[in-house]
């Protein structure tokens, strides 16, 4: 009750003056109309509301789920293998040569009368088998280099880059920076023609018997050219240049990573002064090359 009105209608003897409901007189408990209060009326729209609201929540954390789930992971993330793998590339590539390892001295062997020029034990094996197969068909093939240190290389890319005045990139063309030769490995050999040996270390051998030869019989020794013309590498086309493929070690060591792509431009044998022997310096005697 509101206590001004209690006054007016009690003290004064005036009829009571109802400036409001006439029901807020009456005692609350005594009242007709029951106290509605609006949260009753609104309970059941609100339960409503609230349990489509919670439908529609865990309805679309669902779907996200049930996406998550069904997408493949190279879709969300970057595959770890695919990404190590292209950083090994980036990282084990320079100027278009690969890093190789030295092979072990332990694990060399001879393959001229002399031993100065060396390969891997079975590389070595299989070559001695292959030229003396050679020798049976009138052909003579001639070592020119086998195995080669990081020392040596140093040599061949630096040394000769600075005679000749060659930019990197252009020295890099005819031969591996150091670190980056495959006659690191043990396993690549440098072949001359023992009839014409004018053509050693330069794109002309391809015409001798000695590399006719060698393209017709090689595989049968598991040797194969690696820079042939167009190599993806981009390396010049070196005829003169085999490499030995016939074991784990060896095959690991050429093929493992190597996830090439062609090179936009690949010079031509044709259009390439460096035809000229660049295994060569022009310092060196022809009789012994400074074969790459
Ligand atoms: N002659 C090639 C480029 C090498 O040394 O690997
Ligand atoms: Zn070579």
């Amino acid at each position: 009750c509101r206590s001004g009105v209690l006054n007016n209608g009690g003290l004064s003897g005036k009829p009571a003056k109802f400036s409001v409901s006439p029901e807020d007189d009456i005692p609350e408990a005594m009242r007709d109309t029951p106290d509605v209060k609006p949260r009753y009326r609104l309970k059941p729209f609100v339960l409503i509301v609230g349990l489509v609201g919670i439908g529609a929540i865990a309805l679309l954390l669902g779907m996200l789920f049930s996406r998550s789930q069904s997408q493949p992971p190279v879709a969300s993330s970057p595959n770890p293998t695919t990404s190590s793998q292209t950083q090994a590339k980036d990282a084990d590539q320079l100027l278009g040569h690969f890093t190789y390892p030295e092979a072990p001295t332990s694990e060399l062997k001879p393959i001229t009368p002399d031993g100065q020029i060396q390969l891997r034990a079975a590389a070595a094996q299989k070559f001695l088998d292959m030229s003396a197969a050679a020798g049976q068909a009138g052909v003579t093939l001639v070592p020119l280099s086998g195995f080669r240190s990081v020392a040596d290389q140093q040599h061949v890319f630096f040394d000769v880059k600075a005679e000749r005045g060659q930019v990197a990139t252009k020295r890099a063309e005819v031969s591996a920076p150091p670190g980056y030769s495959e006659h690191h490995t043990g396993y690549a050999i440098d072949l001359g023609d023992g009839n014409t040996p004018a053509t050693n270390l330069s794109p002309e051998f391809d015409k001798t018997t000695a590399y006719q030869w060698l393209e017709k019989n090689a595989p049968f020794y598991s040797f194969e050219l690696s820079f042939p013309k167009n190599n993806p590498q981009g390396v010049n086309y070196e005829p003169w240049h085999w490499r030995f493929v016939g074991d784990r070690n060896s095959l690991e060591t050429f093929y493992r990573a190597k996830n090439l792509t062609p090179p936009t431009a690949t010079p031509s044998p044709s259009s390439t002064p460096a035809a000229t022997p660049e295994e060569t310096p022009s310092t060196s005697p022809s009789s012994t090359p400074v074969a790459r």
